[in-house]
């Protein structure tokens, strides 16, 4: 079984290599040697074998630039997204698309299902959004798996920004009223793995399971890092980033675990191994 993966060297690109090394034979592709959103350099890749299952982890993921770099934000989550499923599209193969809980305006208080109304806040919200559909309508045979504040190795996440202010804070303000279902990209890469086999294509809510405020995430993983820094708890209001972000983007991941046959592990125990996996 052969996969190609686009975004290779991102935070959820280099668990997706790891996880899928052995079972299948992986081929990476990223900047900037490989540009998504170059149509001549995509369908020039018609030229190789065909793999059995196209990945597109590559993204623009600057949620406050994206509001200022709108084109470039469209191109890379909307074109390139259309390309990539395309081009799986013509080899006939499956492709994974990842979109965000940002999609949703978090105006609702339980959470959400794949059924419920999309309404993005922000730019980086529509162009996700925007690519599901492009990703839809180029391949019929495609995974969207939404998930959300996403973590992992060699990524700009928001743990490790919150862990490398400790260097030159003497206390941390984190807002709690901002409520969602952090995710460990390794368990992300894991449930790709499983539901490709399913054939089951569809929108997938693919998140670890719970929620909580960003206050609570960061108090646990200080707590895990034994981090001695005061927590301080405000409102997200105390922040005026240039992006808008839903107060409430909880997802409810029970479709996915229904077709997985399996719970999918909390939060709080998918954070405990990334923190031990770290420090090791
Ligand atoms: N991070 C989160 O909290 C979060 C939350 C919800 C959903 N998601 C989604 O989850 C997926 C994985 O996110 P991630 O956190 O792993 O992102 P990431 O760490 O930013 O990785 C994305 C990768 O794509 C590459 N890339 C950007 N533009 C490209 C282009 N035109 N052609 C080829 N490669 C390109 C990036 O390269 P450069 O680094 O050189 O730009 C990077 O290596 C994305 O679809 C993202 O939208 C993420």
């Amino acid at each position: 079984m052969l996969v190609y993966i686009f975004g290779s060297k991102g935070q959820l690109g280099r668990e997706l290599v790891e996880v899928f090394q052995g079972e299948y034979q992986v081929e990476g592709f990223d900047l900037p040697e490989f540009d998504i959103t170059n149509p001549s350099m995509v369908y020039s890749l018609l030229g190789k074998e065909a793999p059995d299952l196209v990945i597109n982890s590559a993204a623009y993921t600057n949620v406050d630039k994206a509001e200022e770099e709108i084109d470039q934000a469209f191109l890379v989550n909307e074109v390139g997204a259309r390309l990539i499923a395309d081009l799986a599209n013509q080899w006939k193969a499956p492709v994974v698309y990842y979109s965000t809980d940002y999609i949703f305006d978090g105006m609702q208080r339980r959470p959400y299902k794949e059924s419920d109304v999309p309404n993005p806040l922000n730019v980086y919200g529509q162009t996700k959004l925007a690519g599901e559909r492009a990703t839809k309508v180029a391949n019929p045979k495609h995974y969207i798996l939404r998930t959300a504040w996403l973590y992992g190795f060699g990524g700009n996440n928001f743990i490790e920004k919150m862990i490398s202010l400790v260097q030159t804070r003497e206390k941390v303000e984190v807002s709690e009223d901002e409520i969602g279902s952090p995710t460990y990209a390794f368990d992300l890469a894991q449930i790709t793995k499983e539901i490709v086999k399913t054939q089951a294509y569809g929108v997938y809510h693919a998140v670890n399971s719970g929620e909580c405020s960003r206050y609570s995430l960061i108090k646990e993983a200080f707590s895990l890092l034994k981090i001695e820094i005061p927590i301080e708890p405000c409102s997200r209001t105390k922040f005026s980033l240039p992006a808008k972000r839903p107060a409430y983007s909880v997802l409810d991941n029970s479709k996915l675990s229904n077709i997985l046959g399996r719970q999918i592990r909390s939060w709080s125990e998918a954070l405990r191994d990334y923190i031990s996996r770290r420090t090791r």
